[in-house]
């Protein structure tokens, strides 16, 4: 007897619909598993005998063959334990083979027969739509998650047994549905993390503000205690709340990981501080089924990079790429994959060893040699790919110490943001750019038309500072969105005059 039942296999953040057939015949007792990895296959076989046996089930004392197919992609073991249990029970006569075929199934088995909770459950969901298959049997964890994208039907259960009896008609269940999207269900601020807190510093806060609303890569420099460190986990509170479409291409992304998230849709902009010590591995992502890294977990969030000049040299070095392209290739030996990587950087760090470079009051212990190879550790291309430097100088005792200060608080910069934000949305819309820093050649001629006194004015300050042609982009980015943030059509003077002198680090 031949059964038939649809699973699927993760590559990268892509999902692979793969038929699962299972052909049972007379013959010596053998169970054999074809398309999967030798160490899988075994485990697999073993979780599903005994899980079979533990729901109430004869386990066939024949030969067994289950085709994964096609066979030359690569396949991780546990996903496929349930569509291998259920496609035995149906070419065994215990289901009713002709129900079987309309669905998918993912899910890996305990030994007891409950259904584990597995992982890229939402690119699966959204292959499944793709392929016009209907229905998808879940495991009860997974079931916000696969829900998320709409359209499928998702039957969410425990047991294996369960299964069984809904497949055979003898127990009802309703497709589980997913409340929908709701924009502003989470407005993202922490009250604990607000800028009303910051004293003072109204440059680095101006430039907090630029960058959030158009995603823009920001380094800041500055002495210790200064408050970079503070601005920086500020940020995440004045960003805008996720689109629907950002927030399905995140949640794919963590889904693939493996790593915990609140289920259903991702809906906050993440947030990832990775050590300085962190591998270039740990950043990019990799291993044998590779992983996404920082820059991909922080997609359409914030990668902050605290302590900047204390990275390793390689680790550095591979947020070129993604800086530039919005995405990431992690290769292996055989094949290579694209994760996302759009995120926001924010980097902090101090001017010179000792920290103290341009302080008002202290004094900088470091020889001009040691200043150098310091700030050298960050290259120039990296330096190149951030768009807006600023410096965040030591505080005045007066500002420190100051009763009323005057400083906004966090709600009122992210209404800013937001409305700026909006006017970015309408811009782009449908062409898969969010936000003014994704502009790529095209869109930057079209959308960053200069007046005569605003061209003049870039044409000085590049002649002038010896900016580079990537420097020269950046410059039109940051004042699109300093036009944008003002409410204003066109780019004025002094919106150009104000991404000039953003340009910190290529004028020291
Ligand atoms: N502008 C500020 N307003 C209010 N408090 C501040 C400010 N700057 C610093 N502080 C206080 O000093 C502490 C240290 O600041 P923070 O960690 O942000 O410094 P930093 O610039 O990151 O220093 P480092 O270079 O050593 O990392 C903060 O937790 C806060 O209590
Ligand atoms: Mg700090
Ligand atoms: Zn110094």
């Amino acid at each position: 007897m031949l059964s038939l039942i649809y699973s699927a296999a993760i590559n990268g953040i892509e999902a692979d619909i793969v038929e699962v057939e299972t052909y049972i015949s007379s013959g010596m007792p053998v169970f054999s598993i074809v398309g999967l990895p030798d160490v899988a296959v075994k485990e697999s076989r073993d979780r599903v005998t005994a899980a079979m046996k533990n729901s109430g089930f004869d386990f066939p004392s024949r030969k067994i063959t289950v085709n994964l197919a096609p066979a030359d992609i690569k396949k991780e073991g546990g996903i496929f334990d349930l569509s291998i249990a259920l496609g035995i029970l149906a070419a065994n006569g215990k289901i009713r083979k002709e129900n079987l075929r309309r669905f998918c199934a993912a899910g890996e088995l305990s030994l007891d027969g409950k259904i584990r909770k597995v992982k890229g459950v939402l690119p699966i969901s959204l292959s499944l739509q793709k392929n016009k298959i209907e229905d998808f049997i879940v495991p009860i964890a997974n079931r916000q998650e696969a829900a998320a994208a709409g359209k499928v039907n998702i039957f969410p259960f425990k047991t294996l047994a369960e299964i069984v009896k809904f497949i055979n008609g003898e127990l009802n269940c309703e497709p589980y549905v997913y409340n929908a999207y709701d924009l502003d269900a989470d407005s993202g601020i922490d009250a604990d993390c607000d800028f009303v807190d910051v004293k003072g510093q109204k440059n680095a806060r101006r430039s907090a503000e630029i960058a959030a609303a158009g995603s823009h890569n920001i380094i800041m420099s500055g002495p210790p205690g200064s408050g970079k460190t503070m601005i920086a986990k500020r940020i995440p509170g004045i960003l805008p709340p996720m689109t629907f479409d950002e927030a399905v291409e995140t949640t794919r992304i963590w889904s693939v990981s493996g790593r915990a998230f609140a289920s259903g849709l991702i809906k906050r902009r993440t947030f990832r501080s990775p050590h300085h010590t962190s591998s270039a591995v740990a950043l990019a992502g990799g291993g044998t089924y590779p992983r996404p890294g920082e820059v991909s977990l922080s997609h359409n969030g914030v990668l902050f990079l605290d302590e900047f000049a204390e990275f390793r040299r390689d680790a550095l070095e591979v947020l070129r790429q993604p800086l530039e392209d919005k995405k990431i290739t992690v290769s292996r030996a055989k094949d290579s994959f694209i994760f996302p990587a759009s995120f926001m950087l924010i980097a902090a760090m101090n001017p010179c060893p000792c920290g103290n470079l341009g302080h008002r009051e202290k004094e900088c212990v470091c020889n001009p040699y040691q200043v150098r190879k310091y700030q050298s550790r960050i290259s120039g291309p990296l330096m190149d790919r951030i768009d807006i430097h600023v410096e965040v100088p030591a505080l005045k005792f007066s500002e420190l110490s100051a009763l009323n200060d005057d400083s906004e608080s966090s709600v009122g910069i992210r209404e800013r943001v937001v409305k700026a934000r909006e006017i970015q949305n309408v811009r782009f819309l449908g062409s898969g750019i969010y936000a003014n820093a994704q502009m790529q050649a095209k869109e930057i001629k079209k959308y960053c038309v200069l007046g005569d006194d605003a061209f003049e004015i870039l044409k000085t300050a590049v002649e002038k500072l010896n900016f580079s042609a990537r420097s020269y982009d950046k410059i039109l980015k940051v004042s699109r969105t300093i036009a944008d943030l003002d409410g204003s059509d066109v780019i004025k003077t002094n919106h150009i005059a104000e991404a000039v002198r953003y340009r910190f680090f290529d004028r020291v």
